[in-house]
């Protein structure tokens, strides 16, 4: 566990630790008080955000350390005035950990390989998968064991939560049904991949592009913006009449089963990607959901920096 890139590159155990490690420092904050003394963090966005800039930011503070917020549009890394490996070299000599949340995955990738640092992937065009840690705690603590649910996910599929669910679910042996339209199905190679992590982990991956059969009996019902970060204002029209079958609402949430739980990694539009009456109603627990970005982020800091 020297980076977090992608759960991809993570075995089942280690998931697993982190999990772990997140409930404990939930149920008992103040034990990890002093851990990260002195250590700081660097968190570089591109993009915007508020879940995970506060929740890493507190996460820090709470763990005894700090968090520097740097933003990649004033940086000369970001002008093309230094090159991405310079800049992380510098900072590999003055941080004790990165955190990233960068437009391209190829761009952490190369961060990651000039790094003597931890480097987390905190959002790329190709994975979020600090969002997954956090959903497959929340998951765990409104449903007990992973191992054998079934979270169907709705909507977008060529995207980068989407895409770090098939992996955590897969690798932890949680079946997973994407149901997205055509032209939007998650990428070809992840879709590979999670087949083999299935196999192995003894669950099962399907990708349609029926909303009705990705919902059947599902345990959990996730969704995603229809228009992540990257995308331009003026592809909305025509996102939304493409995804609009794949709405969450009561009539869809109602072909789950009756006790399933409802999340979103946020931010959320009412009345896109799911209506309000299912966002604010009572199986959802997206909130729940976002705090434990907070927890999950923390057991993450810890591992990575080598302390528990
Ligand atoms: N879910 C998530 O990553 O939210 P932010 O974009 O606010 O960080
Ligand atoms: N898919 C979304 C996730 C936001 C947390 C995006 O990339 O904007």
């Amino acid at each position: 566990m020297r980076h977090l890139i992608s759960l991809k590159d993570w075995s089942a155990e280690a998931i697993f630790e982190v999990l772990n490690l997140a409930v404990s420092v939930k149920a008992a904050p103040a034990q990890y008080a002093d851990v990260l003394k002195q250590k700081t963090l660097l968190m570089i966005f591109e993009k915007p955000s508020l879940r995970t800039r506060i929740s890493f930011e507190a996460g820090m503070t709470q763990l005894g350390g700090h968090a520097i917020y740097y933003d990649m549009s004033t940086s000369p890394m970001g002008g093309g005035k230094e090159t991405i490996e310079d800049s992380i070299k510098v900072i590999s000599r003055m941080c004790d950990l990165v955190m990233a949340r960068l437009f391209r995955h190829s761009d952490l990738l190369e961060m990651a390989e000039h790094a003597t640092i931890p480097i987390i992937n905190a959002l790329t065009d190709n994975s979020h998968p600090c969002q997954i840690l956090a959903d497959l705690l929340t998951i765990q603590e409104k449903k007990g064991d992973l191992k054998g649910l079934t979270l169907a996910y709705l909507g977008d599929g060529f995207n980068n939560v989407t895409h770090s669910l098939m992996h955590g679910c897969t690798k932890v042996g949680m079946n997973i049904r994407v149901g997205s339209p055509k032209g939007h199905m998650p990428a070809d190679d992840v879709v590979e991949r999670c087949n083999v992590f299935a196999k192995e982990s003894g669950c099962e991956l399907v990708v349609t592009d029926d909303p009705a059969e990705a919902v059947k009996g599902a345990d959990v019902v996730y969704t995603d913006s229809w228009m992540s970060y990257h995308i331009p204002k003026d592809e909305e029209a025509v996102r939304i009449e493409i995804f609009t079958p794949y709405q969450v609402n009561a009539a869809l949430m109602a072909q789950a089963a009756p006790d399933a739980i409802f999340m979103n990694c946020l931010p959320a539009a009412r009345g896109a990607e799911q209506t309000a009456e299912v966002i604010d109603g009572p199986q959802s627990v997206v909130f729940d959901e976002a705090e434990n970005r907070l927890h999950a982020q923390k057991a993450v800091l810890l591992k990575l920096s080598g302390v528990a």
